[in-house]
């Protein structure tokens, strides 16, 4: 298991204004999958507990009975806070999703959005997803594929910083495109995906991005230090990143990822 990168109560207000992105926009993301009335769901990795407030908010007749898990305490206590602010009742708990403090067999839905790319070794949660939804469960996972990486600049100081990024990170930010083995790996059926292209390419949306970077950036300052190497290197790389990502000529996407499995009836 290593650190989230971001943790912290500044990540929690970063997430409430990153749901402002159309890029990041949950109500479409929902879409993908669908729930049942009196689903148990856990939401696995919960933050802020936004995915929860949305489906709470989305399917208000459906009864579901909803939790929320994530290994910070922060930010338990936080979604903890906004769940009881819109009056819906949601169990919380602190759990790493390597080993989920919950039973074998207990949910029906496990839905887990921009976590897995925070992960060493991501596949140990989809056994674990796997392990506690009961047969004929299923699981929902949205996660990125490129962000950071997925950014066209010729400035040769910054690819040189975003290599040494790439081959230095503990997780994995192009996870979106393994999370289809990772669900055959943990023994799921009927695995399907769908990948969503996400165009940086309004100047609201890049502006909001490039604010959300320079947050990014400060809460990972120590991660992104250790890489590089130096506090130096983490300024000069970040002042860079951010000044070619303003520039109208270089271009950044990400792409999106909506995987879901069913578990067997069989175990
Ligand atoms: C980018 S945030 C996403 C939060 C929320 N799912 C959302 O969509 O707004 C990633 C969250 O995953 C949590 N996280 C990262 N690794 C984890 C792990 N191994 N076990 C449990 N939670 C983890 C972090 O603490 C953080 O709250």
């Amino acid at each position: 298991m290593i650190k989230y990168s971001m943790t912290g109560a500044q990540d929690i207000s970063r997430l409430e204004k990153q749901n402002d992105q159309k890029s990041y926009d949950l109500s479409e993301e929902l879409n993908h999958f669908e729930f049942t009335n009196g689903d148990k769901v856990l939401d696995a990795g919960c933050g802020s507990g936004l995915v929860t407030r949305a489906i709470q908010s989305r399917h208000a007749q459906a009864k579901l009975k909803m939790e929320a898990c994530d290994f910070s305490e922060i930010a338990t206590e936080n979604a903890a806070k906004f769940f009881s602010k819109e009056g819906i009742e949601v169990k919380t708990f602190v759990s790493d999703l390597e080993k989920i403090k919950a039973s074998d067999n207990t949910y029906d839905k496990v839905i887990s959005r921009y976590v897995l790319e925070h992960m060493k070794e991501p596949v140990k949660a989809a056994h674990e997803f796997y392990r506690i939804l009961r047969p004929g469960g299923k699981v929902f996972l949205i996660d990125l594929d490129g962000i950071l990486f997925n950014f066209h600049s010729e400035n040769e100081k910054l690819n040189y910083y975003l290599q040494k990024l790439k081959a230095g990170f503990k997780f994995d930010l192009f996870v979106g495109r393994k999370m289809n083995q990772f669900l055959f790996k943990a023994g799921f059926t009927d695995v399907k995906w769908e990948a969503v292209t996400i165009n940086f390419n309004t100047p609201e949306e890049l502006k909001m991005e490039v604010e959300n970077y320079e947050m990014r950036f400060n809460l990972a300052q120590s991660v992104i230090t250790e890489v590089l190497g130096s506090a130096n290197d983490f300024e000069d790389f970040k002042k860079l990143y951010l000044s070619e990502l303003a520039s109208p000529q270089n271009l950044l996407f990400y792409t999106k990822f909506f995987v879901t499995g069913t578990v067997p009836l069989k175990k």
